[in-house]
């Protein structure tokens, strides 16, 4: 979609947004995959309540962004613009043990930015991809560690008023891979609060789960991370693989040899290759084990 309308162009630099044309949503996305639309930066969250008001009034659809790593998207010319938030100057500033943190900042940055301040917690964190904000919104989790554990407050757009509130951490459920935070949400900026650490020790932290992700995860290859929740009690990976499926392929879509759970963009696959890939390995789990595998990624139809 096109933002052509000049009261809209015009206006976008006075609230320090920068407009990227017919942006390729494949190359701001993990997986590779998606189509174009403008892409609308957003460097100030102070103009966001503004920026949306503008787009509601003339009738133009927008969905947020956040790092792309969890996210499948529809090809052909997509029928929203994008937002995406630009990371402050600084991204984090710390106070004792409380990590003030953009929701834009990178979610690996963040976790060592602490740790060289001898702030401890998040090593478990430390492969997994995106910005903090989108750990926050899904409760990004991994080798024990969960991101709500950390959070204290969350200053976030909110939809229903327009406005930009600041919520306390006791106001938020935290559950597996999912936050009570309503859909239209943006997260803005997070208040967390993490132990102190010395810094070798933290690091030693990170190495081993850099070192159990790098032997069991497809590292450096295109993907989403996991693309089906665990069901209760069992690993959708090792459901899958049990099934034979690694390598089981729909065009470049394909079940990772290393770990089943993570499904590949191999070369030039499209969201329907990949959608057709999920709903197979879904039918052949629901079929063969009785259990209906949800998406953990999520998927943006067009
Ligand atoms: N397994 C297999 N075959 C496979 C994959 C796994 O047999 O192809 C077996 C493993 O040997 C292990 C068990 O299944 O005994 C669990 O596997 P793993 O330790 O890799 O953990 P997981 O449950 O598959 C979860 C998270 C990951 C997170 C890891 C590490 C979900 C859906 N996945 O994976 O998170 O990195 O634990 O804590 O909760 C993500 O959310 O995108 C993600 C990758």
């Amino acid at each position: 979609m096109r933002i052509e309308q000049p009261r809209i162009v015009a206006v976008l630099p006075e609230l320090g947004v920068e407009l990227r044309a017919e942006t390729s949503l494949a190359a701001l996305t993990s997986l590779g995959i998606g189509g174009t639309t403008d892409l609308l930066r957003v460097r100030k969250h102070l103009f966001l309540p503004q920026l949306i008001q503008l787009l509601k009034s003339e009738g133009i659809p927008f969905r947020f962004l956040g790092g792309g790593s969890n996210l499948l998207v529809a090809n052909g010319e997509l029928p929203w613009v994008m937002l995406q938030l630009v990371a402050g100057d600084p991204e984090i500033r710390l106070e004792g043990n409380y990590a003030f943190v953009d929701a834009a900042a990178d979610l690996g940055r963040t976790v060592t930015f602490c740790a060289k301040n001898n702030l401890g917690g998040m090593e478990g964190l430390i492969g997994v991809p995106g910005t903090v904000g989108g750990a926050l919104r899904m409760n990004a989790g991994a080798y024990g560690t969960q991101m709500g554990s950390f959070v204290r407050e969350v200053k976030v757009y909110r939809a229903p008023t327009g406005e930009i509130e600041t919520l306390r951490g006791e106001e938020i459920r935290f559950d597996y891979r999912h936050t009570s935070f309503a859909a239209d949400d943006i997260m803005l900026a997070v208040k967390l609060e993490l132990p102190s650490k010395a810094y070798p020790e933290i690091v030693k932290g990170i190495r081993i789960c850099n070192e159990k992700r790098r032997a069991s995860q497809p590292i450096g290859q295109k993907s989403a991370g996991c693309i089906f929740k665990n069901p209760p009690g069992a690993s959708a990976g090792r459901l899958i693989d049990e099934l034979g499926l690694k390598g089981f392929h729909v065009g470049d879509a394909c079940v990772s040899d290393r770990h089943a759970n993570f499904f590949i963009n191999r070369g030039t696959s499209s969201c329907a290759d990949m959608l057709a890939l999920i709903a197979a390995v879904r039918e052949k789990v629901r079929s063969n084990y009785g259990v209906e595998l949800e998406e953990e990624v999520v998927v943006w139809r067009a």
